[in-house]
């Protein structure tokens, strides 16, 4: 896919990964619709671009109204839209258990209803030659005892993925899947729903390189990623020896 002239709509704009995005395609996109809940953070974000390339919104994820009235607006002001990124995501350090009501609602509010929500609403504004990317994460394959509220919303977004997928070909439109491991963003740590902030201890990925490869997968028209590469074996590890896998995992957290 040719990204010059797009139109292209991200949530989660403000964030680690979501800033590198937008700043990774503001050389080539017509416009970039940032959808995100601070305004300080989008007009720090934008600052120094020329006038017109962006435009934003300001919803709670969470909130189905808030959301649907957005979408409202950007059908009234947009014909169409090219590229739809499903970026936000919250995440959390509890068990299934120790979570309160409220938050596991949440989670599958933010992580997963919210894309869910804005790929259905916005659909019929994205033409022939269009993509959704929804941004998933290594722990909707390998399910983390601690994160298992995440990986609960992540792999049903990677199901989704899959499923869109089949209904976008009809209509001549892709869908990317980002499959990522950690990455070096503290943002995320702070936006982290409930539990131990910065848990994980394991290697991590630089944004501008996940980044880099997400623009190049929309490029190539890439159905999936996984960022970095070396999770695909370890994936494998996981479907192959479950329940060695369980074991190291449950040890690999209870040392944490
Ligand atoms: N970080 C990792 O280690 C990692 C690993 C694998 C996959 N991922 C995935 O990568 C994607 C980007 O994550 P990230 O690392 O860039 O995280 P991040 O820095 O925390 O960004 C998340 C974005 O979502 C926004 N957001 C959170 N709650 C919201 C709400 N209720 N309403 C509106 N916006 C809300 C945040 O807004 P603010 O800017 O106002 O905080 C932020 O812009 C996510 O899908 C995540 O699951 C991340």
């Amino acid at each position: 896919m040719e990204l010059k002239d797009k139109i292209v709509l991200i949530s989660g704009a403000t964030g680690g990964l979501g800033k590198e995005l937008v700043r990774g395609m503001a050389g080539y996109a017509e416009k970039i619709i940032l959808l995100a809940r601070n305004k300080d953070k989008v007009l720090e974000l934008i600052e120094g671009y020329e006038p017109g390339k962006f435009d934003y919104f300001l919803v709670d994820l969470s909130n189905r109204k808030e959301l649907l009235s957005v979408c409202k607006k950007i059908k009234k002001r947009y014909g169409r839209i090219d590229i739809l990124i499903n970026n936000a995501a919250v995440g959390t350090h509890k068990s299934f258990l120790g979570s309160s009501l409220d938050d596991l609602w949440y989670m599958q509010e933010m992580t997963l209803n919210a894309h869910l929500l804005l790929t259905y609403e916005l659909f019929p504004l994205m033409t022939d030659g269009g993509k959704v990317v929804n941004i998933g994460s290594v722990a909707e394959a390998i399910s983390l005892p601690i994160m298992g509220n995440y990986s609960m919303a992540k792999s049903a977004l990677y199901t989704f993925s899959n499923v869109l997928r089949m209904e976008a070909k009809e209509r001549g439109m892709t869908v990317l899947h980002v499959t990522l491991g950690p990455l070096e963003n503290e943002n995320f740590n702070a936006n982290m729903l409930s539990g131990s902030k910065g848990v994980s201890k394991s290697k991590k990925t630089s944004l501008s390189y996940a980044s880099g490869k997400i623009i190049s997968a929309m490029k190539k028209d890439k159905s999936r990623i996984i960022v970095p590469w070396f999770y695909s074996s370890i994936i494998c590890f996981d479907f192959l020896f479950r329940s060695i896998s369980d074991a190291l995992k449950v040890k690999f957290f209870k040392s944490r």
